[in-house]
């Protein structure tokens, strides 16, 4: 579809509206430095059992585009004060990605779901996550002492974590061309699994 004048122009109105709000989200969250910035997006509203926050309706980031004016209040754009914050954010999205590209080939294949028409969909999504997953550790970035997270043995020893990295990547494409050739997915699904288990047990802290 080309792209109306108007949807453009929709664009232009959503983008400045986007940066006034997200410059009074940032005004609105909390600076105590004990809470960490990572902290700060729960901090600014109120953390429901799914696990996120919202902020009040009327603190709403309003959105406009073809569908209407909606207030999103799901805070964007929390400041982080270090490149190690910001990464670990990143990181904890990114595994939170893949994880849902796991479990969804896996209801697929194991709970009987349906959708095997975009199993490969999430495979490559795996394999090409897998192809970066060590970008995700490039700045030494530990958990704090007995907080969950990455263990700083990640960065003491970068040369053996480098051998689990390798290893994701490697069976995360085995895996897409698996699912490519018509191969044994259910085997396979739990040959990568064993990949995540083993980085986790020993460079995650729960
Ligand atoms: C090479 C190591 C490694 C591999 C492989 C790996 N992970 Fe992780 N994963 C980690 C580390 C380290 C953390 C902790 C990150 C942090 O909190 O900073 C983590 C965190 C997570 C989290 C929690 C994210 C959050 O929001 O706190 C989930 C979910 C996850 N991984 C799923 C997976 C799945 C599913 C796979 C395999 C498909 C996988 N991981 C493969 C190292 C790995």
């Amino acid at each position: 579809m080309k792209p109306s004048r108007k949807w453009i122009a929709g664009l232009g109105v959503a983008a400045t509206g986007y940066v006034l709000a997200a410059g009074l989200v940032a005004f609105a969250v909390p600076t105590d430095p004990s809470l960490g910035a990572v902290a700060a997006p729960e901090a600014a509203g109120h953390t429901h059992d799914h696990g996120h926050a919202h902020v009040d309706a009327d603190q709403a980031e309003q959105l406009t585009g073809p569908f209407g004016a909606h207030g999103d209040r799901h805070p964007q754009a929390p400041v982080f004060e270090t490149a190690a914050e910001g990464l670990t954010e990143r990181r904890r999205r990114t595994m939170s990605a893949m994880s849902g590209h796991f479990r969804a080939v896996s209801a697929t294949l194991l709970s009987d779901a349906g959708g095997e028409e975009m199993t490969q969909t999430h495979a490559d999504a795996l394999a090409a996550l897998g192809r970066e997953i060590d970008m995700l550790f490039a700045v030494a970035s530990p958990a704090p002492d007995n907080a969950r997270g990455a263990l700083p043995a990640i960065w003491a020893h970068p040369v053996r974590f480098s051998q689990y990295t390798a290893a994701f990547r490697d069976e995360s494409a085995r895996f897409a061309q698996t699912v490519r050739d018509d191969g044994d997915l259910v085997n396979g699904l739990h040959d990568l699994r064993y990949y995540c288990v083993a980085c986790h047990a020993d460079f995650r802290q729960r």
